[in-house]
C-alpha cells in the first residue's frame, strides 16, 4: 500500500458529551410492550438507553457543546462556526444551532443545522473541514450532534421503540496542515421510504384539495418514526463497510492500517457484519450501544468520547468514523485524532 496521502484536515481540540440521567433497561420495556430483555440483547446488542425527562434538544446539545469548549481549552468568542446535526430539532425555527449559540453564549458566530439522519456528525466534520480548508475567516467550528429521539418513538411499536435513546456529543475543530483526512459521502434517495417521521401536512386557508399528495412515503402515526428495519438492516451492511473502504482508498490506506473504527452504533449484528466484510477485528470496532442504544446523529461521537476516555483511542491513531441513516445516507471520514 502506498504511503497516506497528506493534505489540509482537521484537528480535534476538545470533545465531550453529554446523556441524560434517567435510564430505560430492557426490563423496563419489558414492562410497556411484549418484550423481553433476551431479544433486545440477541437481535440488538442494547441494554439501556439514557432518555429525558423532558429536557429538549437544544439544552442536551448545549451540554455536551459546554463540555468540548472546556475540554479544548477556547473562549465561546473564539468560535467561527456552529453546525448543529440533528434530526429532532425542537422548531421548525429558530434553528437548534441558534438555541445552542444563545445557551452557550456564542453571539456572532455563524450557525447552521443539517439533518443527514445518522450520518450527521460524519457530514458535519466533512462541512467543517471545507469551511476550514476555504482560510475565510472560520478557524474555529462547534460541531455538536444533539438528539431528542423519545420524542418521536411510538412507545406502543415494540420493533421500534427499544433501538432508541437521547443524547449528545460536540467536537471543536481546527485546521490542521499536512495530515491525513479523507471523506466518502453520499445518499440514495430511492430508499426515503424506509427510515420516516413526517413533518406538518399542509393545511392552508385556501387549500381544496383533501386528498394527501402521493409522496410514495409510508402512513405514519402522528409524527412518529416508522422504518423497514429488514431494508435498513440490508442497506447498512453493505453501506457501512463501502464507505469504510472508499475513504481508505482516498487516504492511500487499507482499513487494516486504521487504528479504531467507530461506526453508527444501530445494532450490533450490523456492526459484526461490517467488520466481517473489511476483514477486520471486532477489536477495532468501537462499540457503546449496550449503554446508549442508537442516539442517531450523536451515537458515533458519543462513542468516540467513550473511547476516548477509555484509552481505546489515543491521540496520533488513525480513526474511521462511518455512519448510515435515514434518506437514505452513508458517510465515512479519516482522519488523525
Ligand atoms: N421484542 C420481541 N419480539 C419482537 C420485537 C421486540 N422488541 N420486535 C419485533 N419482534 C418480533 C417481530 O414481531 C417478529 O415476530 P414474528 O416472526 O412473529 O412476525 C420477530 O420478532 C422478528 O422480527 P424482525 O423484524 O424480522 O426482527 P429482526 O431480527 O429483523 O430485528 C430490528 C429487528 C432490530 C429492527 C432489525 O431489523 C434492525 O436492527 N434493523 C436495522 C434498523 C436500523 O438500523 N435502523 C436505523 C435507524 S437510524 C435512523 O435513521 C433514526
Amino acid at each position: 500500500m502506498a504511503d497516506a496521502k497528506k493534505s489540509t484536515g482537521i484537528h480535534i481540540k476538545g470533545i465531550g458529551k453529554y446523556v441524560p440521567e434517567m435510564i430505560a433497561t430492557n426490563e423496563d420495556f419489558a414492562k410497556i410492550v411484549d418484550t423481553s430483555d433476551e431479544w433486545i440483547t440477541q437481535r440488538t446488542g442494547i441494554k439501556t438507553r439514557h432518555i429525558t425527562n423532558g429536557e429538549p434538544t437544544y439544552y442536551i446539545g448545549a451540554q455536551a457543546a459546554k463540555n468540548a469548549i472546556a475540554d479544548a481549552g477556547i473562549d465561546v468568542s473564539d468560535i467561527d462556526l456552529i453546525i448543529t446535526a440533528t434530526v429532532t430539532p425542537d422548531f421548525y425555527t429558530p434553528s437548534t444551532a441558534c438555541l445552542i449559540q444563545r445557551e452557550i453564549g456564542a453571539i456572532g458566530s455563524m450557525a447552521i443545522d443539517i439533518n443527514c439522519a445518522c450520518t450527521g456528525f460524519d457530514y458535519g466534520i466533512d462541512m467543517a473541514k471545507r469551511y476550514l480548508q476555504s482560510e475565510d475567516g472560520v478557524d474555529t467550528v462547534l460541531l455538536v450532534a444533539s438528539e431528542e429521539l423519545s420524542k418521536f418513538v411510538d412507545y406502543t411499536d415494540r420493533s421500534s421503540c427499544i433501538l432508541f435513546g437521547d443524547g449528545s456529543a460536540a467536537f471543536v475543530l481546527e485546521r490542521q496542515y499536512d495530515t491525513l483526512y479523507s471523506s466518502f459521502l453520499g445518499a440514495d434517495g430511492t430508499g426515503a421510504k424506509y427510515l420516516v417521521s413526517r413533518a406538518m401536512r399542509s393545511e392552508n386557508a385556501f387549500r381544496t384539495n383533501k386528498e394527501d399528495f402521493d409522496m410514495g412515503m409510508p402512513e405514519t402515526k402522528k409524527h412518529y418514526f416508522t422504518q423497514d428495519g429488514r431494508e435498513v438492516y440490508k442497506f447498512a451492511t453493505k453501506a457501512l463497510p463501502n464507505a469504510v473502504e472508499k475513504a481508505c482508498e482516498k487516504a492511500g490506506i487499507s482499513p487494516d492500517e486504521l487504528d479504531a473504527i467507530v461506526p453508527h452504533q444501530a445494532n450490533v449484528r450490523i456492526i459484526e457484519t461490517a467488520a466481517k466484510n473489511l476483514g477486520v477485528s471486532m477489536d477495532k470496532m468501537v462499540v457503546y450501544i449496550d449503554r446508549y442504544g442508537n442516539t442517531s446523529s450523536a451515537s458515533i461521537p458519543i462513542a468516540f468520547c467513550d473511547a476516548v476516555a477509555e484509552g481505546k483511542i489515543k491521540r496520533g491513531d488513525k480513526i474511521c468514523l462511518v455512519g448510515f441513516g435515514g434518506g437514505l445516507t452513508y458517510a465515512a471520514v479519516i482522519f488523525e485524532y
